[in-house]
């Protein structure tokens, strides 16, 4: 039987607390527990003096305050009431020096309680922003004050760890910048893709609870059968009435200013919650140069998949007059646009052809380490099969055979090199994204903390054990992680 939506939260809250429960007993050394397999908990001396290594003397301080609350936005076409961070879609842009602290007080002022994660950040585990798992759920009316190291420079977002909260307005953009940063670009632009449903007569509970109950009658106006790509095969579960690129639709697009002859760099973020996109910038083709955070060895391309939750920074050379930036719904109808200005001309309308969408399209797979981020070559200890499995009928996703909160943990030991090996048996592309750490993958060595994995292919990753903790590993779609398909990667002791 499929649990209500309310009882499959309860539930899900209540063993994740049980593991939380679970994680901080067995911080307090017990003589009488068995010595292997103790769970190293976010509140364990591990993570202190994991966190306390990162912290260099005189560090600085970048303090934050963020309101999540209910409002009204304006997305250029329509306005409609969503939940954000501070007043926009999407919220501030926060910004460190690698090396910084970040302070950032989170008032919850939504009618549910609520948390923010950092994806992407190698941070301190108790700050990951996962309830249950890294820390209790912040309730209604309550302040959180986050408080970590930003160790590593790249392109990064928040968003909270809470139900399918990020399918409504709370995203926005982190940059941490690199203080040995080669610069070589005049513009810099954060352009963050989003699928849009939320205040349009649905909100995204509401689109859960509808994807759990039609997969028991077979009866589904947004459900994938027709959301097919070429590249991702079951592309999506949701049939979006909008996609933004920044906050905007279409019809009352962004727009990115520059001059002829500059070069741009380009900080794009997948924020969306079921959808992937192509991106192509008419007139030009784009210079990869870091995925998720990470340099990689820099290749051009006409577009680029970008999963949920993946970041690419790109740089083009920009011509004279007015272009199109399209982030095409992968296996969807539908697109983002924002507009980039250098010169006179018409404003492109949404609809406009780009043919740099259908030449070479790129996905992270593809992309190269550069050779100054690759993961030491050393013999892999451990190796995790992550079997990925799932359907639309009924609507349950699965690690290993089993959702989450019952999926087996991952355990591993602290020090240890671990190769997770991704296999996706669904019909449906999934972006796992892991928790805490930087993964590389073991073909072509680019460095990434979400990768797609392709139907019925597998993707395999090593990581550095050396962040303790309790750390997340799901699928991006939020839809899908909310269905089960989440795990833990476990430190043990
Ligand atoms: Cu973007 Cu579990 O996170
Ligand atoms: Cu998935």
């Amino acid at each position: 039987m499929i649990p209500s939506r309310v009882g499959r939260r309860e539930a899900l809250l209540g063993s994740l607390g049980a593991l939380a429960t679970a994680a901080l007993a067995s911080c307090t050394a017990d003589p009488g527990a068995p010595a292997t397999s103790r769970l190293i908990g976010p509140d364990s001396a591990e993570v202190r003096g994991a966190e306390r290594l990162r912290r260099p003397v005189g560090q600085r301080v970048v303090t934050e305050r963020i309101t999540a609350k209910p409002t009204t936005v304006d997305l250029g076409s329509r306005t409609v009431e969503t939940w954000v961070y501070g007043e926009s879609v999407p919220g501030p842009v926060l910004r460190t020096t690698a090396g910084d602290l970040l302070r950032v007080e989170l008032t919850n002022q939504l009618p549910a309680a609520t948390s923010l994660h950092w994806h992407g950040l190698a941070l301190s585990n108790d700050m990951d922003g996962v309830p249950g798992m890294t820390q209790d759920p912040i309730r209604s009316g309550e302040v959180f004050s986050y408080e970590f190291t930003t160790p590593d420079p790249g392109t990064y977002f928040f968003h909270p760890h809470s139900g399918v909260q990020l399918d409504r307005g709370l995203y926005g953009a982190l940059v941490v910048d690199d203080p040995a940063e080669p610069g070589g670009y005049d513009q810099e632009w954060i352009v963050v893709l989003d699928d849009w449903i939320d205040g349009t007569g649905q909100t995204p509970d509401e689109v859960l609870a509808g994807l759990v109950s039609m997969s028991g009658t077979g009866h589904g106006g947004m459900m994938g059968e027709s959301m097919h790509s070429p590249v991702l095969g079951g592309a999506g579960d949701v049939d979006y009435p909008h996609y933004l690129i920044n906050g905007r639709t279409p019809e009352a697009p962004a727009t990115l200013s520059g001059r002829p002859g500059q070069r741009a760099r380009i900080r794009i973020i997948n924020a969306g919650s079921d959808t992937a996109f192509r991106v192509a910038l008419g007139g030009h083709r784009l210079t990869v140069s870091h995925s998720d955070g990470f340099p990689v060895e820099r290749v051009t391309t006409d577009a680029l998949l970008i999963g949920m939750g993946e970041r690419y920074d790109v740089t083009v050379d920009l011509a004279d007059g007015v272009f199109p930036l399209v982030a095409a719904a992968e296996g969807k109808t539908g697109a983002a646009l924002a507009v980039v200005r250098t010169g006179a001309g018409a404003t492109p309308r949404g609809g406009v052809a780009v043919p740099e969408l259908s030449r070479r399209v790129l996905l992270g797979t593809d992309l190269t380490a550069d050779g100054d981020v690759r993961l030491e070559g050393r013999s892999v200890e451990r190796r995790l099969d992550v079997v990925l499995g799932g359907d639309m009928m009924p609507y349950r996703w699965t690690i290993n055979g089993a959702r989450f909160p019952d999926t087996e943990p991952l355990e591993v030991a602290p020090g240890e090199r671990i190769r997770l090996r991704l296999q996706n048996r669904s019909m449906m592309f999934h972006p796992m994204h892991l928790h805490g750490h930087t993964f590389g993958l073991v073909e072509g060595g680019a460095r990434k903390d979400t990768v797609i994995v392709r139907p019925r292919q597998s993707v395999e990753v090593d990581l550095e054990a050396d962040n303790p903790g309790q750390w997340a590993l799901h699928c991006h779609n939020v839809y899908h992680a909310e269905a089960g398909m989440m795990a833990v990667l476990s430190y043990r002791r």
